[in-house]
């Protein structure tokens, strides 16, 4: 049965996307049958992959037009499949909105294929609405793409409440994966203080790898390619094999990776940054349950 893993925040631009492809890409290389399930209408995933974004996907499965198994298309990475998305998703907000069982539509859609799979990887658009509902009521874990900039900490109390809404509600096996930093510019001194705070009150949470800043993963989608296809040496895609690595090792066990981890330094004191990490570590013990 797949390991299925939402890619969540509702920050715009941080990152999801991004990790989704790269990561997923990288899984697949590792061996893993991997499915990457576009959930957002902007259909940012599905270009990044070679997809056009215009024909049928998963807003059709969703609404019983299509069987998954026959929206699912290939990629040019061998294991790593795709159910592709369009703009059409963006209605299905408007029309599950008055149905009950509105946020269990992509777990039923999904239910069939989960056992071709090693991993899942569903990737929402930025917000916390009825289509990022659907991709945690069908996941087992939540993955938190960070990125490191003070902002990005006030976000962060919303989605865990989000979390465990979801889990008292409706699904109690869903547990936080982790949170990946992402556009790490280690020249600035508050990029290290994010990483260094987030780091000491979600502790083995945080994955160690940190995704830096770089151009080549910006680059990588233009081409319709994942970074290991475009620039596999570059810092980025090293960054994201990593990654891959680290997911492994801890979903199915086995040596850790060794991997950059962050600058462990003191904290500077109570200061702004300090006390919404303080904040943020009540909202991780309320979403465990502690
Ligand atoms: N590590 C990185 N280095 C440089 N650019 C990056 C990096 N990660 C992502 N980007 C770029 O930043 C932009 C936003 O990334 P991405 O689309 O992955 O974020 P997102 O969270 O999925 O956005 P949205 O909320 O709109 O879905 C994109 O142009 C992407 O190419
Ligand atoms: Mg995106």
């Amino acid at each position: 049965m797949a390991r299925t893993i939402v890619f969540v925040n509702q920050k715009g631009g941080v990152g999801k996307t991004t990790t989704a492809i790269n990561l997923g890409a990288y899984l697949a290389i590792l061996g893993k049958r991997t499915l990457l399930v576009d959930f957002d209408p902007q259909a940012n995933l599905t270009s990044g992959v070679g997809g056009n974004g215009e024909g049928r996907g998963v807003y059709e499965v969703l609404s019983g037009s299509l069987p998954v198994r026959e929206a699912i298309i290939r990629t040019k990475i061998d294991r790593l499949a795709l159910l592709p998305s369009s703009i059409d998703l963006s209605g299905a907000t408007v029309e599950l909105v008055d149905r009950d069982d509105r946020n269990l539509y992509l777990k039923r859609a999904l239910a069939e294929v989960v056992p071709d799979y090693d991993y899942i990887l569903i990737d929402c658009p930025p917000s916390l609405g009825v289509l990022t509902l659907n991709g945690l009521m069908a996941a087992d874990e939540v993955l938190i793409p960070l990125q490191c900039e003070y902002f990005a900490l006030e976000g962060l109390s919303l989605i865990l409440k989000t979390i465990e809404l979801v889990q008292k509600s409706m699904n109690q096996r869903l547990k936080i994966g982790g949170i990946v930093f992402t556009m790490y510019d280690s020249r600035t001194k508050l990029a290290q203080d994010v990483v260094q705070q987030v780091s000491e009150y979600f502790k083995d949470r945080v994955f160690r790898t940190i995704i830096p800043r770089n151009v080549r993963l910006s680059e990588a989608p233009s081409h319709g390619l994942p970074v290991a296809l475009y620039d596999p040496n570059c810092i980025g895609a090293r960054s994201y094999e990593s990654l891959a690595k680290e997911l492994v090792a801890r979903v199915e066990g086995g040596p850790a990776v060794q991997a950059p981890a962050a600058k462990a330094k003191k904290p500077s004191g109570q200061g702004s940054l300090f006390a919404k990490a303080s904040r943020i570590d009540q909202d991780v013990r309320t979403a465990e349950g502690k």
